[in-house]
């Protein structure tokens, strides 16, 4: 299959759910806490003499997990990217200082793209957190080749995501636990509409050509080229993991 020709983007938060971000919260409250995590890994980089730590972000939605990068170190600089408008236009009010102070840009384009737009060997950290598990898969495996081609020799790779059990049987048990927690919680409060839109949500996170295994995902990391590719953190679907590009 070409590759090139076939991947493509997708915009799954135009709707209700991108509209109510916040609502996540009460669905999948380990979202925040991973956010902190990635902010905590890149907070243990080491720092470059005489420059800023590069940064670039992985659809960044509504300024989460940027926010906590930002507040991780004070000598990171964060070119953020995003493909959906009302994500975006949330990121910049929840961003308003760090963007004041020109610690973070935020561009409207998909990920694919804007790493294509970048030089390579050009960043020191691609970081992201519950976005790549949206890719299609042969856009995902696309966009991680991409991920390694822009860090320079020793940057760091890290993405706190839905990472599918690599036991289907137990994945699935989990994940109808997780669609009986979405009921109860959009029912107790009347939010039938969202209730709606994060079971189709759930549906496309579970399709065949959306779902991202985490033993595929490493073997993925792998091929690519990183090195040290390690899950420093699971618990069920949500985890981080974390890679360096290695120097020559
Ligand atoms: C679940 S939200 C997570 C947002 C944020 N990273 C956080 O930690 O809260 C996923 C985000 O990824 C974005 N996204 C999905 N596919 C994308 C793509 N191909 N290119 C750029 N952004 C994408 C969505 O628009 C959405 O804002």
């Amino acid at each position: 299959m070409n590759h090139q020709a076939t991947a493509r983007a997708e915009r799954l938060f135009s709707g209700p759910i991108g509209a109510e971000y916040d609502m996540l919260k009460l669905i999948c409250p380990a979202a925040a806490a991973m956010s902190l995590r990635v902010g905590d890994f890149v907070a243990s980089l080491p720092a470059r003499p005489n420059r800023t730590l590069d940064l670039f972000e992985i659809g960044c939605g509504t300024g989460v997990t940027t926010q906590a990068l930002l507040h991780s170190r004070s000598d990171l600089t964060i070119a953020a990217i995003d493909n959906e408008p009302t994500m975006l236009a949330q990121a910049q009010g929840n961003l308003a200082g760090f963007l004041g102070q020109g610690r973070v840009t935020l561009f409207e384009t998909d990920a694919l793209s804007g790493l294509r737009s970048l030089p390579a060997e050009s960043v020191d950290v691609v970081a992201s957190a519950y976005a790549i598990h949206n890719f299609l898969d042969d856009y995902r495996s696309l966009a991680l080749a991409e991920a390694f081609r822009v860090l320079r020799p020793g940057g760091f790779f890290v993405n706190g995501d839905r990472y599918a059990l690599d036991d289907a049987a137990e994945h699935t048990r989990q994940t109808q636990a997780e669609a009986r927690h979405y009921f109860k919680t959009f029912a107790a409060i009347g939010r039938h509409d969202l209730l709606e839109q994060w079971i189709i949500h759930l549906f496309s996170d579970e399709s065949s050509e959306h779902l991202m295994r985490l033993g595929p995902a490493l073997a993925t990391m792998q091929a690519v080229g990183f090195e040290a590719v390690e899950v420093p953190f699971r618990e069920g679907v949500n985890a981080l993991l974390t890679a360096v590009k290695p120097a020559p």
